[in-house]
């Protein structure tokens, strides 16, 4: 994720000298005051983003150290930081309706719609326990614990998350796989009141500005009508979804020769335990189980990363090389300096991977507990993506120092991740061999494991939210909410009956820190589209999958032309200048899978004649 940095912050004294100052809550005292003039606009902008600047550093610095360093001080104290910047958003917020009716220049009305995309909760008590809830859930999670408990009543030492994960990814003893599951979801039950209240209070708070709801806001920020947003993913999802319905029907198959009749039914969802991670989000941790009989090319990444001993910086060193062969700038001294890339053994930290720009200038972070897998390289890409981004745009002005649209902010590392192909691999000798270019069925499904398998959660997961938000669903229900979404979209189950109060929701990151979702579902159709828009920039002809624009200025060019960007433009037309098409469309990732659709369909139409 590219940490949160939904612009704003107060400090009184500074917001009062504001133009339009007077009165705190604007509509009212807006009426009396003399119509606005397009200057006083201007000033209201520019004035905003100088007061933005200041204060976001401050809530970045403080979010820095606490997701570095849990503890109760520092909890208090970024709590605290976004309180104050959380108030002055909303002020921002109001006074900027003052304009709304005025013909502006492009850049000025933009910015002004930006600033209302915000939160305004005027009670600060509300405030508070807005910031005090968020910080503390965050941090909750950050700590989760398993510590399984023996017969005896002993216990084993306790495990954290990334402990669980590689059980996940490793074992096949479905009863372990079990334990380790039930484990990390009893972490979240502590924390699904706060999450309620959390819930009421931000809905106070969009609704104070006008928003329908949390969900409304969410939807709002993608140059096109809420309503016309929830249509938009509908519409993606079902553009894609025969490609995962035929990934986990062959996915099914191989389960059940692995683990057997007993634990994986002929039909009805899957349980949840068996897909290699804790949210059967992604399915690579399987390829041994799912890959092709006749395939026995056997070269692993994780195993030449750990062969050679490839530490965190050097992982890091391996993404940024990619990014120079772009033609892209160094990371700045500071970042290999200020950067988090191993899990600490001193103290508790947040290790959800994240990018942070600190100050819009060139502060550039990434916090990371990387070790030496597939999956960390491919997500250390994703992280310098995000930092790329971030140093493209930092000429732009607060507030366009911002993706195109959050899909686009994950997309761009996913989009490079795309050219670590087993050639780029071999060229930089993580590889021994790449396989011949006639079979790509087994290059595919590997890449389908991360992608297609993730498109069902990746979309439900804010579908859920949606419904928290706007009442539908409410405290009492979010488990069974929950689990409707998982079987119906994703064919996945839980593997044990609902826990009494359980929330198994908030044992996945983004709910617990409240962070959108939706941004990871239009990233993955946009990181095809943009990869294929890259990979005819630089010429190549060819299987889309074969295709590594590694050390290609061309297609660098382009890239980082989208990428300075930033948030100035539509993102229909941030999405032009990169590929020519004004549609966010899963046209490319199908064409990409196309090969592996047909194979898939030939595999499944086999195994149900058996
Ligand atoms: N980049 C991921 C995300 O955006 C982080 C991860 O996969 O660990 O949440
Ligand atoms: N990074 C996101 C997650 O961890 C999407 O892959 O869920
Ligand atoms: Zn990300």
């Amino acid at each position: 994720m590219k940490r949160l940095t939904t612009h704003i912050t107060t400090v009184a004294a500074l917001l009062a000298s504001l133009a339009g100052a007077g009165a705190a809550h604007g509509a009212i005292a807006a009426k009396r005051m003399a119509p606005p003039t397009v200057a006083e606009a201007e000033k209201f902008v520019a004035e905003a983003e100088a007061l933005l600047t200041k204060l976001d550093l401050d809530s970045a610095r403080n979010g820095w150290v606490y997701n570095t360093f849990i503890t109760d001080d520092t909890e208090a104290s970024v709590a605290q930081a976004d309180e104050q910047r959380l108030s002055a958003a909303g002020e921002l917020a109001l006074k900027a309706r003052r304009f709304n009716a005025l013909k502006l220049p492009q850049a000025t009305a933009r910015k002004l719609k930006l600033l209302q995309l915000s939160l305004m909760l005027s009670d600060a008590g509300e405030r508070a326990s807005y910031t005090r809830l968020a910080a503390g859930m965050s941090g909750a999670y950050g700590k989760g614990k398993y510590c399984p408990k023996l017969a005896d009543g002993s216990t084993l030492p306790c495990m954290a998350l990334g402990e669980l994960e590689k059980v996940l990814a490793e074992n096949r003893d479905p009863a372990r796989l079990k334990e380790v599951w039930l484990g990390w979801h009893a972490v979240s039950p502590a924390y699904k009141q706060h999450y309620a209240d959390y819930v009421a209070l931000s809905n106070k708070g969009a609704r104070e500005m006008g928003f329908a709801d949390t969900g409304a806001l969410w939807r709002s920020g993608y140059d096109m009508p809420p309503e016309a947003f929830a249509a938009e993913m509908e519409r993606l999802w079902q553009q894609v979804k025969p490609l995962y319905v035929a990934l986990h029907t062959y996915t099914r198959h191989k389960l059940r020769q692995t683990y057997g009749p007993a634990v994986v039914p002929a039909d009805g969802p899957v349980p949840a335990h068996l897909f290699g991670n804790m949210w059967s989000q992604s399915w690579d941790n399987l390829y041994p189980i799912l890959k092709p009989a006749s395939n026995k090319d056997d070269d692993d990444l994780g195993r030449a990363l750990v062969a050679n001993k490839t530490g965190p910086v050097e992982m890091t060193r391996y993404a940024e090389r990619f990014y120079t062969s772009l033609g892209m700038e160094a990371l700045p001294p500071t970042f290999w300096s200020r950067s988090l890339l191993t899990k600490p053994q001193d103290r508790e930290v947040v290790c959800h991977a994240s990018a942070w720009d600190m100050d819009g200038k060139g502060d550039v972070r990434i916090k990371m507990c990387i070790t030496p897998t597939d999956e960390d390289f491919k997500t250390i890409h994703h992280e310098l993506g995000h930092t790329y981004y971030q140093l493209a745009y930092r000429k732009q002005s607060e507030l366009f120092r911002n993706g195109a649209n959050d899909g686009f902010h994950e997309a761009i590392g996913d989009t490079v991740a795309l050219s670590i192909t087993p050639d780029y691999l071999k060229q930089i000798g993580l590889r021994t061999d790449a396989p011949a270019g006639s079979d790509d069925v087994p290059l595919l499904l590997e890449r389908a494991l991360g992608k297609v398998a993730f498109l069902p959660f990746a979309y439900l997961v804010d579908k859920w939210r949606w419904d928290v938000y706007s009442g539908k669903t409410k405290p009492a229900d979010y488990d069974t909410a929950w689990w409707a979404l998982r079987e119906q979209y994703q064919g996945v189950a839980r593997p044990a009956p609902l826990a009494a109060g359980g929330f198994d929701a908030g044992a996945k990151y983004h709910v617990a820190a409240d962070t959108p979702y939706a941004r990871y579902f239009l990233a993955t159709m946009l990181q095809f589209q943009f990869h294929r828009a890259l990979c005819r920039e630089a010429g190549y002809v060819g299987p889309l999958s074969r295709c590594s624009v590694y050390g290609n200025k061309k297609a660098g060019a382009k890239l980082q032309a989208m990428l300075a960007m930033g948030a100035s433009k539509p993102w229909q037309e941030a999405l032009q200048a990169i590929s020519g098409e004004d549609n966010i469309d899963g046209g490319a990732l199908i064409e990409y899978f196309a090969p592996l659709k047909v194979w898939l369909d030939e595999q499944n139409k086999l195994m149900s004649s058996k």
